[in-house]
């Protein structure tokens, strides 16, 4: 569903993503970890297209995202290409990122309204079974200004799935909760996991999430993947010395695993 195939991003002279190689199947769940600074959330951002790689190719169901080869050159695709292969992509930030000036329907039919073409009615009628599927369906009319993070939160997830996504971009979604409400977001993304075959690529540092929800995990460190296995295997023995090393920080126990439960 999503494939990189060597590519490369630099600001400047700071190479941030080296010769970068990997893809995600349909209805995968990959999380991606690794320290600060590490390129995860520029891999997400490639992918939404609010960055463009600086060398290689980005493939989403087989066909090139932002450049495509022609000739031998790397050649760019067309804006109204970029934006359709981009409306079967869904992101969630960590900063909610809603309009503040909209109710929180209003933000949730806008994009299907003025991008999709829905009619109003239709927008708002799945509208509110995405409210009603992340407990919201009260807080229709009000302003996200009067809602907690959590809430805020979780408006941003159903905005995102009004569009329909095939591939669901999740960058550090709770990273900036209270850590009491960090469960109810949680709780619905693992609902969304388990009720979708939504393709997931997840930023996160909640490891037990990542353990729950994703079938791979790919471990970064400088640009490049240092390490990749399923969740079982990379939380509880992974091979390399750097993933142990992050694993233990993150972590905070002795063991720098975590159990099943
Ligand atoms: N707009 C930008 N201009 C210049 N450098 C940037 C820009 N965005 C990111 N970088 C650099 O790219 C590198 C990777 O950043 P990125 O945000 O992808 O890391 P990350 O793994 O998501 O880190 P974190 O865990 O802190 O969110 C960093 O060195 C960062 O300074
Ligand atoms: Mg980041």
């Amino acid at each position: 569903m999503i494939e990189f195939r060597d590519v490369e991003k630099s600001y400047g002279d700071n190479v941030v993503l080296h010769n970068l190689n990997f893809s995600v199947a349909k209805g995968d769940r990959v999380t991606l970890i690794g320290p600060s600074g590490s390129g995860k959330t520029t891999i997400l951002r490639l992918v939404m297209t609010l960055e463009e790689a600086t060398g290689g190719y980005i493939f989403v169901d087989g066909e090139p995202l932002t450049h495509e080869e022609r000739g031998g050159k790397r050649v760019a695709r067309s804006k109204k290409d970029q934006k359709r292969i981009r409306q079967r992509i869904g992101m969630v930030f960590q900063q909610f990122n809603l309009f503040p000036n909209m109710s929180v329907l209003e933000n949730i039919i806008e994009a299907p309204v003025h991008v999709l073409g829905q009619s109003k009615a239709e927008a708002t009628a799945k509208a509110m079974e995405l409210l009603e599927k992340v407990g919201l369906a009260d807080k229709a009319n009000q302003h996200p200004t009067s809602l907690s993070g959590g809430q805020q939160q979780r408006v941003a997830i159903a905005r995102s799935l009004a569009l329909d996504p095939e591939i669901l971009l999740l960058d550090e979604v709770t990273s900036a909760l209270d850590p009491e409400i960090v469960g109810e977001v949680l709780a619905i993304l693992r609902n969304i996991a388990e009720t979708t075959d939504i393709t997931m690529l997840i930023v996160t540092h909640e490891m037990q999430f990542a353990r729950d929800v994703s079938n791979r995990v790919l471990m970064f460190d400088g640009g490049s993947i240092v390490e990749e296995a399923p969740p079982s295997v990379m939380f509880s023995d992974p091979k390399h010395q750097r993933t142990k090393d992050f694993l233990h920080a993150v972590l905070g126990n002795d063991e720098g695993t975590i159990g099943t439960h």
